[in-house]
C-alpha cells in the first residue's frame, strides 16, 4: 500500500536528503525526484567537500614527488584504496585496482582472463549482462577464436540454472552481473561462483549495481574479479575499480602501459611496477578517487544493511503501486525479495521515451531505452522500457510523485 509521507522504517530520510544539495532543486517548477540512480546516483555536500578540498589545499601528482602537497595527496588516494578493500571484504590493497569506471574495470578482468586462455576456449555470460560486460568477451572472442555462450534468462527474470549447468560444462570462464541493471534480479554470486569453480571456469563478476545497494563481501562470493563504480555509489564519475584475487593480477598482462605502472624501463625490456599500480598506468582520477573515499565513508557511516532494507521496503511498495495500473507491464521477478529497487517497465503501448518526458514535466527523473543491454531487449521482444531505479534518499513521497505522474502519461496518452 502507498504510504506518501510516511517514513523508512530503516532510514533517517529527512537527515540523508539534507546533506543532498541538488535534492532542493526544482524541475519545470515542481520538486526534483530523481529515480535514475542506477545510471548514476546524486552526491552528498560530504562528497563535494572532499574535491574542493583536495584543489583547494593539497592538489598535486602522486606516488611521484616528494614534496608536502604530493605525499598528502598520495596518502589521501591510498587511504581509498584501503577504504574500498574493506568496504567489498579484500584481502589487500593490492588486490584494489582503480580504473575509470565499471566498463574500464570489467576490460581489466577480461585482458587478465583471456590472457590465459587458447583458441576455441570457452567463455559463458548471460543475456542479462549490460554492454559493459558483454561487448569486449564478444569482440575478444571474435579476434582471438574463442567460444562465447551466452546463458537464456527465464520469463521470471533469472538466470536458466540449467542451462548455466550445462553452458558451464568445458567453460574456461564465466562473466555476469550480481545485479540487473534492468530487471533488478540479484543473482546469487556465491553460489553461481561455486558451480562455475567446480566446472573449472574463472569467475568475473559485475557489481556495477550491486555494490551501491547491498553488502558485498568478495571473498565470501569467491569470484575472482568483481567490478564497480564510483558514481553509482554517491561518488563521482570517472572512477571504477576492479578487485582481482592477488595471484591472478600478479600474473596477468597490464591492461594499459606508460608512466607508473612500471618499476624499471630498458631499451628492450620493462618491469612492471608492483600491484596494483601495474594496472594503473598514467594519472589517475586523484581527485575523483578522493571522493570516493568520502562516499564510502557516507555510506559505511548510513550502514549498507538498512539501505539494503529500505530498498526491499519501497520496491515492495512501489511494484504494488505500479500493478495497479491497467495494462503496465513489469519486468524481472515478481518477488521483492529477489531483486533490487529497479524497476523497468512499459505502460501499454505507449513509447518509452513518452512516459520519461511526461515524467520530466512533472519533476520526476528516470531512464527510457534499452539501458545498454540490447541482448536482453531482444529476449524481453521490446525495444526499450522506462525504468525507475531509488536509492537512499528516495521516500514514499518520491514513489507518490511517480504514481501521479503515471495517472498525468494516462491521461494524455493512454
Ligand atoms: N549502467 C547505467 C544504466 O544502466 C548507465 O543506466
Amino acid at each position: 500500500m502507498l504510504k506518501a509521507g510516511s517514513t523508512s522504517q530503516s532510514l533517517n530520510i529527512p537527515k540523508i536528503r539534507a546533506d543532498f544539495p541538488i535534492l532542493k532543486r526544482q524541475v519545470h517548477g515542481k520538486r526534483l525526484v530523481y529515480l535514475d540512480n542506477a545510471a548514476t546516483t546524486q552526491k552528498p555536500k560530504q562528497v563535494i567537500d572532499s574535491i574542493t578540498d583536495y584543489y583547494s589545499n593539497y592538489n598535486a601528482n602522486i606516488h611521484r614527488s616528494v614534496h608536502t602537497l604530493a605525499e598528502e595527496a598520495t596518502e589521501a588516494f591510498e587511504a581509498t584504496r584501503q577504504k574500498v578493500k574493506q568496504f567489498v571484504g579484500a584481502g589487500s590493497v593490492e588486490e584494489i585496482v582503480f580504473t575509470r569506471n565499471a566498463t574500464e574495470a570489467l576490460n581489466v578482468a577480461a585482458n587478465c582472463v583471456t590472457s590465459g586462455l587458447r583458441p576455441s576456449d570457452k567463455i559463458v555470460v548471460t543475456e542479462m549482462e549490460h554492454h559493459s560486460n558483454f561487448v569486449q568477451w564478444q569482440q575478444i572472442s571474435k579476434r582471438m577464436g574463442f567460444n562465447l555462450e551466452i546463458v537464456s534468462v527465464t520469463d521470471e527474470g533469472e538466470i536458466d540454472g540449467s542451462d548455466l549447468e550445462a553452458k558451464l560444462v568445458g567453460a574456461k570462464a564465466l562473466a555476469f552481473t550480481h545485479m540487473s541493471n534492468v530487471l533488478g534480479t540479484i543473482n546469487d554470486a556465491k553460489s553461481i561462483t561455486r558451480k562455475a569453480h567446480d566446472a573449472g571456469a574463472v569467475v568475473v563478476v559485475d557489481g556495477a549495481q550491486s555494490t551501491p545497494h547491498i553488502p558485498v563481501n568478495v571473498n565470501e562470493i569467491g569470484c575472482d574479479y568483481f567490478a564497480f563504480s564510483a558514481h553509482k555509489m554517491l561518488g563521482p564519475t570517472g572512477v571504477g575499480c576492479v578487485y582481482g584475487k592477488r595471484e591472478l593480477l600478479l600474473n596477468a598482462p597490464p591492461f594499459v602501459y606508460g608512466g607508473d605502472m612500471i618499476k624499471e624501463v630498458h631499451r628492450q625490456e620493462t618491469k612492471w611496477n608492483d600491484l596494483p599500480w601495474k594496472f594503473e598506468a598514467g594519472t589517475s582520477n586523484i581527485a575523483g578517487v578522493i571522493g570516493f573515499g568520502a562516499a564510502i565513508d557516507y555510506l559505511e557511516k548510513v550502514g549498507l544493511e538498512n539501505v539494503e532494507k529500505h530498498e526491499h521496503e519501497i520496491c515492495a511498495a512501489a511494484l504494488d503501486e505500479l500493478n495497479k495500473f491497467d495494462g503496465m507491464e513489469i519486468y524481472g521477478p515478481r518477488d521483492p525479495a529477489r531483486r533490487g529497487a529497479v524497476i523497468a517497465f512499459n505502460f501499454g503501448k505507449i513509447h518509452a521515451h513518452d512516459v520519461a518526458s511526461i515524467l520530466d514535466q512533472e519533476g520526476v527523473a528516470i531512464r527510457s531505452g534499452h539501458h545498454c543491454s540490447q541482448i536482453l531487449m531482444e529476449k524481453l521482444e521490446v525495444p526499450a522500457t522506462s525504468r525507475a531505479s531509488f536509492y537512499l534518499y528516495n521516500d514514499y513521497d518520491d514513489l507518490e510523485a511517480l504514481t501521479r505522474a503515471l495517472h498525468k502519461v494516462k491521461e494524455v496518452l493512454g
